[in-house]
């Protein structure tokens, strides 16, 4: 299927590791020119190499996407650099709070997950509007939310209201941006195998080979959110794409 994406260009957030690694690599694959945002600048720089050395187009940008000043300067860096932005693919995002009760989280903790989790999905698309409205093509964002946004697992809490705001974040903006005819919808995935998830369930060595539950590839989600950008799913909008093997399908029925 032609994606219909070739020739566009694409600012990935958080393309130094993980999900928006596999998707900058997944979209440059795609002929789609893509501008890696992460605050490890040393890790987008290396996959912009990578894509670069697999005949693709990258740049890569430094930001801090909760801080105002950094989302903005690096947004109009972004659009500089191929000239304009036609889609944004939003993954950054930390999980540093996993394992701890309410009562155990304090209020710096908190407002730091709430930084990089909403106000960092929030802001590049404040400063990308302007690039947005003027692309040519069916400009379009899509969102990594969390199936944590609609599940809640224990001691999970301050991680699971940031995935709860960005799927209404995902809602607000496709109601506001459909007058300007850009697309927004979020993928709701459960365990994805990246150092984030890694790091918050104490994985380590062997991976997760033998754990008892499903885990996605980076890869998996990648091609979920390409697909969301895409002219081929046009008429989606505002949508949360959960992609959780099922599991939420099932009830508690004793069968
Ligand atoms: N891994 C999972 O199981 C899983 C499941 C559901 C949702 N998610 C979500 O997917 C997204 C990607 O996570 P991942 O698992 O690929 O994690 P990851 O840690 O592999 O990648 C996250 C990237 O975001 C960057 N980042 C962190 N803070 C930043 C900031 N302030 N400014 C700019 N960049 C910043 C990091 O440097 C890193 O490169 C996150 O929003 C995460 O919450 C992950």
């Amino acid at each position: 299927m032609d994606l219909q994406l070739a020739e566009g260009i694409a600012v990935v957030t958080g393309a130094g590791s993980g999900i928006g690694r596999a998707t900058a690599k997944y979209l440059a694959a795609e002929g789609v020119k893509v501008v890696l945002l992460d605050i490890d600048l040393e890790a987008a720089e290396q996959n912009a190499r990578e894509i670069s050395t697999e005949g693709g187009q990258a740049a890569a940008i430094r930001v801090d996407l909760s801080d105002e000043n950094s989302t903005g300067e690096a947004i109009a860096e972004a659009a500089a650099t191929f000239g304009g932005i036609d889609y944004l693919v939003l993954c950054a995002g930390i999980s540093t709070l996993f394992g701890k009760g309410v009562d155990e989280i304090g209020a710096a903790a908190w407002d730091r997950e709430f930084g990089v989790n909403v106000r960092g999905q929030w802001l590049p698309v404040k400063f990308a509007l302007p690039s947005l409205r003027a692309s040519s093509r069916a400009a379009a964002i899509s969102i990594v939310a969390s199936d944590s946004a609609l599940f809640a697992a224990p001691l999970n809490t301050a991680y699971e209201a940031t995935k709860g705001a960005v799927l209404m974040l995902t809602k607000g903006l496709a109601v506001d941006l459909r007058p300007d005819n850009i697309r927004v919808n979020c993928v709701c995935p459960s365990v994805v195998d990246t150092p984030q998830s890694r790091a918050a369930l104490g994985i380590v060595e062997g991976g997760y080979a033998n754990v008892d539950y499903p885990v996605h590839s980076p890869e998996d989600i990648a091609r979920y959110l390409t697909l969301l950008i895409s002219p081929v799913t046009a008429t989606i909008n505002g949508h949360p794409l959960v992609a959780d093997f099922g599991y939420s399908a099932q009830s508690n029925f004793p069968a």
